[in-house]
C-alpha cells in the first residue's frame, strides 16, 4: 500500500483554504493508502509563535483533523516534534540541498518580505524540513494546496540528489496530489490575494471555526463586482476558466469555486446553475451551503478543544507509531551516509 503524508502548521486562524486545498482530500485517502498526518510544530516556529498560543494551535490542528473525519486509529496524526527523526533527516538534507536551489523558494521570499537579513535561519532551510518529513517515511503521494507545489518539487531533486550522490536507490520521488478545483483559494477581500492564516484582516478569510452569523456576515460582505453571474460559457476545452477571464472578475471565480468544493459539484454544474444571479442571491445560497457543511465541523473542532487530554491522547498514541516507522529508514539513511553506529 503506498503511503500518503501532509502537514498543517499549527500557526493560528486554520482556514477554509487549508480546508478545501487540503484537509478534506486526506480524509478519503484513508481507504486506499497508510496515511500519516502531521501537526508541523516545527515548521510554525520558523516565525515567531507565543508559546501557549502554539500549544493551543497544535490542538486545534488536531481537532480540526478529527472533525473533518480523519480516524486516527487508521491514520497516523502527531506533531512532528514529538519524532526526533524528522530534525535528523533534516540535517542531512541540509547537507544535501544546494543554496541555489533554496534561493529560488518563492515563500521564502513572501514570508521574509522586504528585511530579509532578519528572517530567521529555520525559514530559510523550511523545504528541507518538509523534505524530511515527507521522505523519512518514504511517502510517495502529498496532498497539498497548489501553493505548496514548489516545495514538492524541491523535495523531488534532494531525493534525486541523494540517490544520486551515494549511489542508491533509496528515497522514492514523490507524486504531489493537488486536487479539486479550490486549490487555491482566495482572499475574501482581494481575489489576487490567497487566502491566508496572516492577513490582518479577518474578514479575508473563513476560519474553520466561525459560528453560523461570522460564516454568513463574511460571505454577505465579500468583495464582488457588478455583473451577473457568468454562465459554462466561460470554460475552456478543458473545463477550467481561462485565465484572462478568470483575471478579469477574480472575486467571482473564487465564490463559484468554494461553492462547488463544498457542494462537491463540478464547475460546470455550479456555473449553469448560477448562470444570470445576481450577487445577492448567490452569496445567500453561498451562506446556507457554508452553514450546512462547515458548521458541523466547526463545532466538533470546538468540542475536542475543550477536552485537552483527550486531543494529547491522539498526538502521542501517534507520535509512537509514527516512531516506528521512521527509526528504521533514518537508521539506513545514517548507514548509506556513513556515520558509525558501534
Ligand atoms: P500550511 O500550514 O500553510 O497550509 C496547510 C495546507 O493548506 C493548503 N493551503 C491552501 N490551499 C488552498 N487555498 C489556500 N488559500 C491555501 N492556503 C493553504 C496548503 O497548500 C497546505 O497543503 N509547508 C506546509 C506544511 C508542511 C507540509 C509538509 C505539507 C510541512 N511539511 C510535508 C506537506 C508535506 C505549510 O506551510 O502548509
Amino acid at each position: 500500500m503506498s503511503r500518503v503524508f501532509s502537514g498543517v502548521q499549527p500557526t493560528g486562524n486554520l482556514h477554509l483554504g487549508n480546508y478545501l486545498g487540503a484537509i478534506r482530500h486526506f480524509v478519503p485517502l484513508q481507504d486506499s493508502h497508510d496515511c500519516i498526518y502531521c501537526v508541523v510544530d516545527l515548521h510554525a516556529i520558523t516565525q515567531w509563535q507565543d508559546p501557549a498560543e502554539l500549544r493551543a494551535n497544535t490542538r486545534e490542528v488536531t481537532a480540526a483533523y478529527l472533525a473533518a473525519g480523519i480516524d486516527p486509529k487508521r491514520a497516523i496524526i502527531f506533531n512532528q516534534s514529538q519524532v526526533p527523526e524528522h530534525s535528523e533527516l533534516a540535517w542531512i538534507f541540509n547537507c544535501v540541498a544546494r543554496l541555489g536551489w533554496l534561493n529560488r523558494m518563492t515563500q521564502f521570499k513572501d514570508k521574509a518580505g522586504k528585511d530579509r537579513e532578519k528572517a530567521s535561519a529555520g525559514l530559510y532551510v523550511y523545504p528541507n524540513l518538509m523534505a524530511a518529513d515527507i521522505l523519512v517515511y518514504k511517502a510517495t503521494h502529498v496532498p497539498v494546496g497548489e501553493d505548496q507545489k514548489q516545495h514538492l518539487e524541491l523535495t523531488r531533486d534532494i531525493a534525486q540528489k541523494f540517490n544520486h550522490d551515494f549511489g542508491v536507490e533509496f528515497f522514492p520521488l514523490i507524486e504531489p496530489l493537488i486536487m479539486g478545483d479550490a486549490t487555491r483559494v482566495m482572499s475574501l477581500r482581494d481575489g489576487a490575494k490567497k487566502m491566508s492564516k496572516s492577513d490582518p484582516s479577518d474578514m479575508s478569510r473563513i476560519t474553520m471555526t466561525d459560528d453560523d452569523d461570522a460564516l454568513a456576515k463574511k460571505i454577505r460582505k465579500a468583495k464582488t463586482d457588478p455583473e451577473p453571474l457568468p454562465g459554462p460559457e466561460v470554460l475552456d476545452a478543458a473545463g477550467k476558466v481561462a485565465d484572462e477571464a478568470r483575471k478579469a472578475r477574480p472575486e467571482a471565480y473564487n465564490l463559484l469555486g468554494i461553492y462547488g468544493a463544498l457542494a462537491e459539484k463540478e464547475l460546470s454544474t455550479v456555473l449553469t446553475e448560477m448562470e444570470g444571479q445576481p450577487f445577492s442571491s448567490f452569496k445567500q445560497q453561498l451562506a446556507d451551503l457554508a452553514i450546512a457543511t462547515l458548521g458541523p465541523i466547526g463545532g466538533e473542532m470546538k468540542r475536542l478543544m475543550a477536552d485537552p487530554g483527550a486531543v494529547d491522547a491522539v498526538l502521542r498514541d501517534g507520535a509512537e507509531r509514527a516512531r516506528e516507522r521512521a527509526g528504521p529508514i533514518l537508521k539506513e539513511c545514517q548507514d548509506i551516509v556513513g556515520f558509525l553506529r558501534p
